[in-house]
């Protein structure tokens, strides 16, 4: 299979990237550094692409698409950001929409036309929890993955009967570098929090399916949900 994923340097994205190219697919990742997102393997290429530079990315997109087809486009690039409204600037607010939501609108106005020609094609994203439940803090994030899930079940109508499948992966906490950048990080033992390799795994079960089954979304959560708090949060 010909599969596109965005956020292929990191986390979900880069596990998932790893289980593919060991399961032979041919890989194309999306991210904006290619050095840190370089993988050495004959199937892998990479492209450049800011998902905050949204003109960008459709232009480059529709050049990649001239030359070549995809069976499959796996979403997983996304950040968060987590606070009260009033905290984020306007270019805050306007970035993490950007990222977490817009882009997978702009990146599917150039895949869906290349699919229905073909007349199949996969697209899976990664949602979250917070696309089901918003929670404290959580109003800007949330926001995003509740639009990215109404997206998706708008699109699964629009494009069944094209062959198109349209999955939804909801994740609970996933240890990842996600956490990196946040004043809290799901504790340490292991039914905390989902190894990103379980989220690739689910991946490649979903690409496995048959394209007349659609999986279309799926809630996954660790076990126990104990969280570290930094101590200068509140
Ligand atoms: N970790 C969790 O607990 C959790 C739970 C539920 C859902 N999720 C979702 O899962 C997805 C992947 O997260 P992760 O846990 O794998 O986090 P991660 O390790 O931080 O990976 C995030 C990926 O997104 C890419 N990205 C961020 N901003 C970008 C931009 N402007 N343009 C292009 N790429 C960009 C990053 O690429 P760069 O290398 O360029 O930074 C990186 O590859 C996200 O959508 C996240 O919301 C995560």
């Amino acid at each position: 299979m010909k599969i596109l994923i965005s956020g292929s340097s990191s986390g979900i994205g880069l596990s998932t990237t790893k289980q593919l190219l060991a399961m032979n697919h041919e890989v194309t990742g999306l991210s904006r550094q290619l050095e840190k997102a370089q993988l050495d393997h004959p199937n892998f290429s990479l492209l450049q692409l800011d998902l905050n530079e949204l003109e960008d990315c459709d232009r480059k997109l529709k050049s990649l698409i001239k030359d070549q087809t995809f069976d499959c486009f796996i979403h997983c690039a996304g950040y968060g950001h987590f606070g009260s409204i009033e905290q984020f600037s306007v270019a805050q607010i306007d970035q993490a929409i950007r990222v977490n939501l817009t882009s997978a609108l702009v990146l599917c106005r150039q895949l869906v036309p290349m699919f229905r020609h073909q007349k199949q094609g996969r697209l899976i994203f990664i949602g979250s929890e917070s696309a089901l439940n918003a929670g404290k803090k959580g109003a800007l994030y949330s926001a995003a993955k509740f639009g990215l899930r109404g997206f998706c079940q708008a699109l699964r109508e629009d494009c069944s009967k094209d062959g198109i499948t349209v999955s939804l992966i909801n994740p609970g906490m996933v240890r990842s570098p996600f956490f990196d950048e946040q004043p809290f990080a799901p504790a340490d033992q292991s039914e905390n929090a989902i190894e990103t390799e379980d989220v690739a795994k689910l991946i490649c079960q979903i690409l496995q399916t048959s394209t007349d089954i659609v999986m279309d979304e799926i809630n996954l959560s660790p076990r126990v949900k104990s969280i570290n708090f930094s101590p200068q949060s509140s």
